[in-house]
């Protein structure tokens, strides 16, 4: 028989290529979405997964409706994605962001102790619980210091997981995820932000990029490449805390030159703090700017990632480098325009 997996959070970017990689391995997936009045299912289709994952609505604040998709789907594996994962939203809503983020996995795992305490877990851990980082590159040991609401409830959400495998036994696992990104990402998110909108101005010949904290310094990798570890955590003989990243750190203002570049461009930044531009040295174009309205009450500077645990342990390692993310992520936007599509 057929593995079965759960999937929440299957409308967005991780959920999406984590459906077509369980798929492709032979799984029945079940991947769970919220009601709306307009279903999103643009991602699975973009990968040819819309109708092979069989959907289920699920609301990850109620815990009667988790409960009842557990006794339905009886699922082998159960990945929770599902999140409010805009860390800057989550200042403006914190209280929901603790909920549906930190609490909600506490529903989840009572529920499968209660009604499939064999079923294997996955926790949709993060990089910002390291926050205000204690040491670099930051590994499974190094100490939490979130600096977001949603980091805070992904420490809490972590710590469940924690708790429940050593306190009942549940072969849960939290992936320690440093920030991935792919032609699917969400346009709110910083580098999906910056290709959509320069393909934009590229087709067009007009607009503006406007950046908050350009200096902020991330390990940013491929959701492909990601997907494929948090699959090897649950297949692997023992439960455990990885951490995923590909131990390369670049700055906001990188990605802005290399996405320009792969437009064409000659990008150059200039000038001192909010005053600072990107300008295209050819034309004298003005590219991006900072506007400090995108700034966040407490930032994360700088986050790098020491995956060699996941090397030693699952045999994972990333295969897209930096370079080759945002080509891919420029090229697809400008795919999407010349096709007259939106970019969502
Ligand atoms: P995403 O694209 O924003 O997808 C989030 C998913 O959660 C969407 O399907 C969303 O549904 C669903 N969701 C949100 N609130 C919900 C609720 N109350 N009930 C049910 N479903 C709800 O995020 P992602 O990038 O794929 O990330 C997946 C997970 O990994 C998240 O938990 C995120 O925090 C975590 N993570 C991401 C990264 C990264 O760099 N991508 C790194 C570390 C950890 P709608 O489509 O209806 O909004
Ligand atoms: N979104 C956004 N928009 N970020 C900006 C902007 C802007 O206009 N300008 C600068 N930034 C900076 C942010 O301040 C942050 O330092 C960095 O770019 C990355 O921001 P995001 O792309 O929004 O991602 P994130 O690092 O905050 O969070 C993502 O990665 C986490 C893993 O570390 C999300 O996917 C989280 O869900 C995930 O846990």
């Amino acid at each position: 028989m057929s593995p079965r997996a759960l999937v929440t959070g299957v409308t967005g970017q991780d959920g999406a290529y984590l459906c077509r990689h369980l798929l492709d391995r032979g799984y029945e997936v079940y991947g769970t979405y919220r009601r709306s009045a307009s279903r999103n299912l643009w991602r699975l289709e973009e990968l040819g997964a819309a109708d092979d994952v069989q959907l289920v609505s699920l609301e990850l604040l109620e815990l009667t409706n988790i409960l009842r998709t557990l006794e339905m789907v009886r699922p082998d594996e159960v990945y929770n994605l599902a999140a409010q994962s805009f860390v800057g939203l989550s200042f403006e809503q914190p209280i929901y962001t603790a909920d549906v983020n930190g609490t909600s996995t506490l529903r989840i795992l009572e529920s499968i102790r209660t009604v499939l305490p064999a079923c294997r877990f996955y926790q949709a851990s993060t990089s910002e619980m390291f926050g205000k980082v204690q040491e670099t590159p930051q590994r499974e040991t190094t100490p939490f210091h979130p600096r977001s609401p949603y980091g805070v409830a992904k420490v809490s959400a972590h710590w469940m997981t924690v708790n429940y495998r050593e306190a009942h036994g549940l072969f849960a696992c939290s992936g320690i995820l440093f920030n991935h990104e792919s032609p699917l990402r969400g346009t709110e998110f910083v580098t999906r932000k910056v290709t959509s909108t320069l393909a934009r101005m590229h087709a067009s010949g007009a607009g503006l990029l406007e950046l908050g904290n350009i200096d902020a310094m991330r390990d940013w990798g491929f959701a492909g490449d990601y997907v494929e570890a948090m699959h090897a955590m649950l297949r692997h003989d023992t439960a455990d805390d990885f951490v995923i990243a590909t131990g390369e750190a670049h700055s906001v203002g990188e990605v802005v030159v290399r996405a320009a570049v792969c437009l064409g461009w000659d990008p150059v930044w200039e000038g001192e703090g909010v005053k600072r531009r990107c300008l295209d040295r050819r034309t004298g174009r003005l590219l991006a700017q900072v506007n400090p309205a995108y700034y966040r009450p407490a930032e994360v500077d700088f986050i790098l990632g020491d995956a060699s645990k996941a090397r030693r342990a699952l045999g994972w390692a990333p295969r897209v480098s930096f370079e080759e993310l945002v080509e891919r992520m420029v090229r697809a936007d400008c795919d999407r325009l010349a096709a007259g599509r939106p970019l969502l």
